[in-house]
């Protein structure tokens, strides 16, 4: 790749923080990085995944999967490689390697971190487990392996609806985030679908900050405004948004939008970068909300990986745990297809 080919991908990201401030000047100075990365991949048999909240120079230079987090679940299980690089957080490296026991899965960001994933303990499920012996247990994808293992089947923000909507018991433990599970609860009472859904008390630190008010006003200094927003939000925000949905689907919904509609994105900043980069036609307005755990990834600690992998974060899951996680993703891939 070119200096000249990354700088035409990402020139018109408008610099709403430093992380996304591109210049021909940055771009060349990424050029070697990249390279050598690229080469280590080939030498390694290695792939790189990485999750569109990451940077986007990391997307459009040495990504060979991207997406939201049910496609690289699913991309997950197609793989030849010897070795993944997770370019995104470790519950969605677990994944992976829950997917792929034999493969070795390295994280390259130091904070690996998820305020969903960390939100829930093993003692806390068990403890619902003993209230609610005769519940479906369900888990978001944004949980550790440990939560998977105790739950009948996981979800992402794109199958959520169908997967409750398939669910046979009426009574579902739903952990660990409590507005996506209020969205959801919205959702199927709209469908005339009735469920009695226990909820946790998580919720993610990047959407929880977006509010009506803000709707309200930034529609007021934007005729034609098109709100999408993310179903981690506030059921408040999801109320007064156009579409909502998961980060694959908010790309799909804008890609089948007229040319030059305003959007305002209510999810992690790096999805607006993208679009910034991938459909100039369209304006996206303001609201950065960073997810530190996903902007810890960057070019030179995906290249310190490949250099030095045996120094590298590599995901490792107890045998008995990794079998039982992978029921409930086998669950989730299982009521995703019907
Ligand atoms: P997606 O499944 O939409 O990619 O969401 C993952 C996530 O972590 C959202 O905060
Ligand atoms: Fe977790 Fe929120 Fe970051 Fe997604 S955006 S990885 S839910 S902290």
């Amino acid at each position: 790749m070119t200096a000249q080919e990354l700088y035409q991908r990402l020139k018109t990201i408008q610099p709403g923080s430093v992380l996304c401030n591109y210049s021909m000047e940055a771009c060349e100075n990424m050029i070697p990085m990249i390279n050598e990365i690229i080469e280590l991949k080939k030498q390694q048999n290695a792939v790189i995944f990485a999750h569109s909240y990451v940077s986007p120079e990391i997307i459009y230079s040495v990504a060979d999967f991207d997406g939201d987090s049910f496609k690289l679940s699913q991309d997950a299980t197609k793989i030849n490689a010897d070795r993944i690089i997770f370019a995104a957080v470790r519950f969605m490296g677990e994944t992976a390697k829950i997917l792929n026991p034999h493969k070795q899965v390295l994280i390259p960001g130091p904070l690996t971190g998820c305020s969903l994933a960390d939100s829930i303990t093993v003692n806390q499920i068990e403890e619902l487990h003993r209230i609610y012996p005769n519940h479906t247990f369900v888990c978001y994808i944004n949980t550790t392996a440990e939560i998977k293992a105790q739950c009948d089947v996981c979800v992402t923000s794109s199958n959520v609806i169908d997967i409750f909507s398939h669910i046979e018991n009426d009574k579902i433990v739903f952990v660990p985030d409590h507005l996506m599970g209020q969205n959801v609860q919205a959702e199927l009472e709209k469908k005339g679908i009735h469920k009695e859904i226990v909820l946790f008390d998580g919720c993610c630190y990047v959407h929880e900050q977006y509010d009506p008010e803000m709707i309200r006003f930034f529609r007021e200094q934007n005729p034609g405004l098109k709100v999408i927003s993310h179903p981690e939000c506030h059921p408040g925000v999801a109320l007064l948004s156009d579409f909502v949905g998961s980060t694959g689907q908010m790309v799909q919904y804008i890609r089948n939008s007229p040319k030059h509609t305003p959007f305002l994105l209510l999810t992690e900043c790096g999805l607006n970068a993208r679009m910034q980069s991938e459909m100039p036609d369209h304006t996206f307005i303001g609201s950065c909300s960073m997810c530190k755990y996903m902007k810890s990834n960057s070019l030179s600690n995906i290249l310190e990986t490949l250099r030095h992998p045996e120094k590298a974060l590599s995901i490792e899951i107890e045998d008995s745990v990794q079998i039982k996680a992978k029921k409930c993703i086998d669950a989730m891939f299982h009521y995703a297809s019907l």
